[in-house]
């Protein structure tokens, strides 16, 4: 959930910038609105315990004025004993640009301010983190985890998304253990060394599956997971259960859509990655997408850092045409689905997929974009989870 709060002129200092100490003063209000919509103001209070701040870095990113709309996300970022760290960031609205990141450092402290055991309760509400696998490749992959029941589900993020993207599908299907992976350096995943291909990232799958000594899966993918998706299916055949392609498509990029890729890297390469990301965010969503379900995207994409973004494109701009990976599908259930307003990948590109992916069920989802498991969950969830039923 994203906090919207609005610099107001008596928080700035005689230049017209927010000053440092209402800077602070606005992450704490968006701490407390965020618990004030969810668990309760007085989650801690509940809990006999109180969050002692320990140590809070604030990073600068940008200038802020009076009548800035700023947007806060907040993830946990480590969970010990006793105490926990908080990372938030503020997005202005107008640009998408990130113009602060704060992270804190808490201890859980009793009336007699003794470190005490974080509640279960004040867990909850922080949220839980993701597991983490080392694949042993320098890869440290991070994934949330949801459901029991074979075959287990992975989901695979687009770009330059993170595995929150899916948090209603993991809410929602009933009967599938269900995994939300962050693909090699987004998100929580740790990487040493940046993904140079799409296969890469698709031998990180299989690996983790390895690791957590699942047999086969369906692999479920949205646009840049969907290409991921489709090199797994091509790599990992034994280990495919059924494949699930949301907005997506099968085609390699043209000479203009290399030209893109190579734009974009140049241009997060000098300046950062909020110019691409607004850019993005203008073709991402259908016309009647709500605020909140943008916001959300705004602040997953500027989580997303430049060097992950930068071997995505990369990987992206050199994938191969893989309609012949569809038309060698048999026997493996596949489901294509895509939003009717998807700018992005458009419903064309689905088509040309289910016909090549003969006996593949394709489903068009009215009032969605490029997002549409974030922008029509229900849906989307009930065509999964009718797809998955007949999956055995
Ligand atoms: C995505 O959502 O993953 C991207 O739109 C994929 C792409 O840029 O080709």
């Amino acid at each position: 959930m994203s906090i919207r709060l609005i610099v107001y002129p008596d928080e700035c200092d005689a230049y017209g910038h927010l000053n440092q100490a209402s800077y602070l003063a606005l992450f704490e209000r968006a701490r407390w609105e965020l618990l004030r919509r969810g668990p309760g103001i007085d989650v801690f209070e509940r809990a006999g315990v109180w969050p002692a701040v320990r140590r809070a870095t604030i990073d600068y990113q940008a200038g802020v004025w009076p009548g800035d709309e700023l947007i806060f996300s907040t993830e946990l970022v480590t969970r010990g004993r006793t105490s926990f760290t908080l990372r938030q960031r503020a997005v202005r609205d107008s640009d998408q640009l990130l113009v602060a990141t704060l992270e804190s450092v808490f201890v859980c402290i009793n009336s007699k301010e003794h470190p005490v055991a974080i509640p279960d309760s004040v867990i909850a509400a922080l949220g839980a983190e993701p597991r983490t696998v080392d694949l042993g490749n320098g890869v440290t992959m991070a994934f949330d985890e949801a459901g029991q029941g074979d075959p287990p589900v992975v989901f695979l993020h687009g770009y330059p998304f993170d595995r929150t993207m899916w948090r209603a599908q993991l809410d929602g299907i009933k009967g599938h253990r269900l995994i939300a992976v962050d693909l090699r350096g987004f998100g929580a995943s740790a990487s040493s060394n940046p993904a140079a291909s799409i296969d890469d990232y698709a031998d990180d799958v299989a690996a983790l599956l390895s690791k957590l000594e699942i047999p086969r899966a369906v692999i479920a993918g949205l646009s840049m997971g969907g290409y991921v998706a489709l090199a797994f299916a091509e790599r990992h055949r034994d280990k495919l259960a059924a494949l699930a392609l949301l907005d997506t498509r099968a085609g390699a990029d043209d000479d203009k859509g290399r030209q893109g890729r190579d734009a974009s890297i140049a241009t997060i390469g000098a300046e950062g990655t909020a110019g691409p990301n607004a850019a993005m965010m203008e073709k991402l969503f259908a016309e009647a997408t709500v605020a909140e379900v943008r916001e959300r995207v705004a602040a997953m994409m500027a989580r997303a850092t430049p060097e992950a973004m930068i071997a995505a494109l990369g990987a992206m701009r050199d994938r191969p045409d893989r309609h012949g990976v569809l038309r060698d599908m048999a026997g493996i259930p596949t489901l294509i689905l895509v939003g009717t307003e998807d700018r992005l990948t458009p419903p064309e590109m689905s088509r040309l997929m289910a016909e090549a992916a003969v006996g593949a069920e394709l489903v068009e989802v009215e009032g969605a974009g490029h997002l549409a498991p974030m922008e029509r969950p229900a849906t989307v969830g009930e065509a999964l989870q009718r797809f998955l039923d007949l999956v055995v």
